[in-house]
């Protein structure tokens, strides 16, 4: 019998400061024997956003208690941990040097090995600690900070095919929150008001639906979003139904897109076994999920969605990676830096700015 990995996680890139101890299992997958996510949601409310400064300070107050306190409930002592991972990047600098740097404190006195995790690769490689995925399969990865489709190749081995030339779905969700005053975190307010709407009310344009592959665009149905709202002041009725006519938009965005994905991963790997994983903190989104199941069902692929307590950021999927690297000798020194850019495929165009060709 093979040895089993036991890793902990540390994760500190945005506003959740979160330490995990998961070990390998003998189905292929992680026992996730602690996941400790501190987040700061009632630090941020007020703001009705992150504020870089007021999250690291939040990081620097709770990760030594947080750590210990995921060592604790795991009942594993240092001395039986393989190894230490921790964010890297991409991320706010100010809060990923707060975990970054104890990782790299912790494996240098306990003379353990250290992975530097890309948070991207954590949420890409999440539906394993809990799904004996095969590689490779389709990712539609969407956050606060990315929105993109790529296949996983393999641990390390990623191919963009498409991503969002503006904002990020999950800052969609944020910003239309912030407009109609429906409370912060977004995302989830947003499918809470949009159960009470009508979502045929607004119709809402769906940007370069028709263009650029499975390239995405927010920022002109977050705009249409803003002009509506300024005419609905005060009728609660009407920022219900715009709320769901936003989130119906974004359905009917995904639906053609991943369509587009799914027929671009075709032409590319030679499968009639196709998965799906739609990870990242949006991919909580029951009604994103129910949408894109039904879509898997006309084009005869499979969904895989990671545990709903494992969509938003945890270190449980920091650890799993650091495992997966590990195993491949992909390995740390302690001298890396924590870098705020950091694409999955560092062949893919940059997809921002003035001058782009769709
Ligand atoms: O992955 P994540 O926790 O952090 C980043 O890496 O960015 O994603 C956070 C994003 C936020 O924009 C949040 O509003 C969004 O995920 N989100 C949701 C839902 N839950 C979280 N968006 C839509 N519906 C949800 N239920
Ligand atoms: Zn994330």
């Amino acid at each position: 019998m093979t040895k089993k990995i036991t890793f902990l996680g540390i994760e500190t890139s945005c506003d959740e400061t979160a330490a995990s101890v998961i070990r390998e299992n003998d189905k292929g997958t992680a026992d996730i024997l602690s996941n400790i996510v501190s987040s700061q949601i009632s630090e941020h409310k007020k703001f009705g956003g992150v504020v870089p400064e007021i999250a690291a300070r939040a990081h620097i107050e709770s990760i030594e208690y947080i750590i210990k306190a995921a060592l604790e409930e795991s009942k594993v002592s240092l001395n039986e941990i393989d190894g230490i991972a921790a964010t890297a990047g991409p991320g706010l600098i100010v809060c990923l040097t707060v975990g970054l740097n104890i990782g790299k404190s912790i494996a240098a006195f306990s003379n353990k090995p250290f992975v530097a995790v890309n948070h991207l690769e954590g949420h890409a490689l999440s539906p394993g600690l809990e799904n004996n995925i095969k590689f490779p399969y389709l990712l539609l990865l969407i956050s606060g900070g990315h929105s993109q489709f790529l296949i996983v190749k393999d641990v390390n081995k990623y191919e963009q095919l498409g991503t969002t030339i503006d904002d990020a779905l999950g800052e969609a969700f944020d910003k239309t929150a912030k407009m109609l005053n429906l409370g912060y975190p977004g995302g989830p307010s947003v499918e809470k008001a949009s159960k009470l709407g009508d979502k045929n009310f607004f119709s809402l344009p769906e940007p370069i639906i028709n263009k650029a592959g499975c390239n995405l665009s927010f920022a002109g149905l977050k705009t249409a979003v803003l002009r509506e709202s300024k005419k609905i002041i005060g009728n609660d009725k009407l920022k219900f139904n715009l709320a769901a006519s936003f989130q119906y938009t974004i359905n009917k965005i995904l639906y053609k897109k991943t369509k587009i994905a799914v027929e671009m991963f075709k032409k590319k790997i030679n499968t009639s076994n196709i998965n799906l994983v739609v990870a990242g903190g949006v991919a909580a989104n029951i009604s994103i999920r129910e949408n894109l199941k039904k879509l898997s069902g006309e084009l005869g692929f499979k969904t895989v969605y990671p545990n709903l307590k494992l969509c938003g950021d945890n270190a449980a999927m920091i650890a799993w990676a650091g495992i997966k690297r590990f195993k491949k000798n992909l390995l740390n020194n302690i001298d890396i830096e924590a870098k705020s850019r950091w694409p999955l495929d560092e062949n893919a165009p940059y997809m921002k700015g003035p001058g782009l060709k769709l």
